[in-house]
């Protein structure tokens, strides 16, 4: 792991940069500086061509209980305007490879926001969901009300955003929020398997399958499928496509290059 953060740790193994949140003492509370320190190590992990995915998870007992209520309870919304600090936020929708969140314990305000930014969510079976934001004065500024609405639909996004009520893994597989639930103590075993798994395929197809399903979200039917098409064509000017398929046919093992 590398320390050369404050809030944070880093990792890589098997092709997979890991990112561990570390402040366990306040349940990972989500402070500014620490947010920068995450946005920061997935661009570096986005960079580096020994990592295929990344994982985000948490040290403790908490994946994230929110945002850091003793950095935000004296600021004004005049400070909060000129502190920008949703921008290191934004950054997060461009990275290119795939986020893996493997969410345990409480996973409540900022730090759903965070789990909602990741491209597959696992949870274990303890697993705590929620908004509480609503009752601090406050409501979700990350994205929240945006992402949870268009996964679970606008009554359910309601319910848990205005009563702020906290939901289980079970609920949240239901709905669609996680990928799968897994026992407590499989859960770093399971992750490391799935980010295996997409670390082995081309890295072209990843980046831009991940590419297409985010359109998903924000064009209209027609227009993603344009530009799914246009991916799917891109991806026989690569060399592993040429591998994977000759790979198919000769019955072996491929040997993919990432180009
Ligand atoms: N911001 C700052 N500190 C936080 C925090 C947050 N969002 N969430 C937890 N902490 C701190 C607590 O203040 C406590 O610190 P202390 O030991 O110095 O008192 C420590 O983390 C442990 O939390 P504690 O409340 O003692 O644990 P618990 O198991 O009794 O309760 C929670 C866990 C998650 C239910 C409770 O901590 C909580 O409600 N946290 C706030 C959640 C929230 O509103 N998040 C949205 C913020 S916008």
């Amino acid at each position: 792991m590398n320390n050369q953060w404050m809030y944070i740790q880093t990792g890589i193994e098997k092709n997979a940069g890991t990112i561990l949140l570390n402040r366990p003492e306040v349940l990972n509370a989500l402070n500014t500086k620490m947010v920068s320190e995450i946005v920061q190590a997935m661009e570096n992990f986005d960079q580096d061509q020994s990592v295929k995915v990344i994982v985000l998870q948490g040290a403790g007992r908490a994946f994230a209980a929110g945002a850091d209520i003793d950095e935000m309870l004296d600021k004004n919304s005049i400070e909060l305007e000129l502190l920008n600090q949703f921008s290191d936020w934004d950054r997060i929708a461009r990275i290119k490879k795939p986020i893996i969140g493997a969410v345990h314990g409480f996973v409540l305000g900022g730090g759903f926001e965070l789990a909602l930014c990741c491209d597959i969510l696992l949870a274990s079976q303890n697993t705590e969901f929620g908004f509480p934001e609503a009752g601090l004065g406050i409501m979700p500024g990350a994205g929240g009300t945006q992402r949870l609405t268009k996964l679970i639909g606008h009554t359910r996004a309601m319910k848990w955003l205005l009563t702020g009520e906290r939901f289980w893994a079970a609920d949240a597989l239901r709905y669609g929020i996680v990928s799968s639930i897994v026992p407590d103590e499989l859960l770093v075993e399971e992750t490391e398997k799935m980010a295996e798994a997409i670390a082995k395929k081309p890295l072209l197809s990843v980046r831009l399958i991940k590419e297409s399903v985010h359109k998903a979200n924000e064009l209209s039917l027609t227009e993603g499928m344009q530009q799914e098409r246009k991916n799917f064509y891109i991806l026989f000017s690569s060399e592993d496509q040429k591998e994977g398929m000759r790979a198919y046919k000769e019955e072996r093992k491929a040997d993919f290059k990432g180009r």
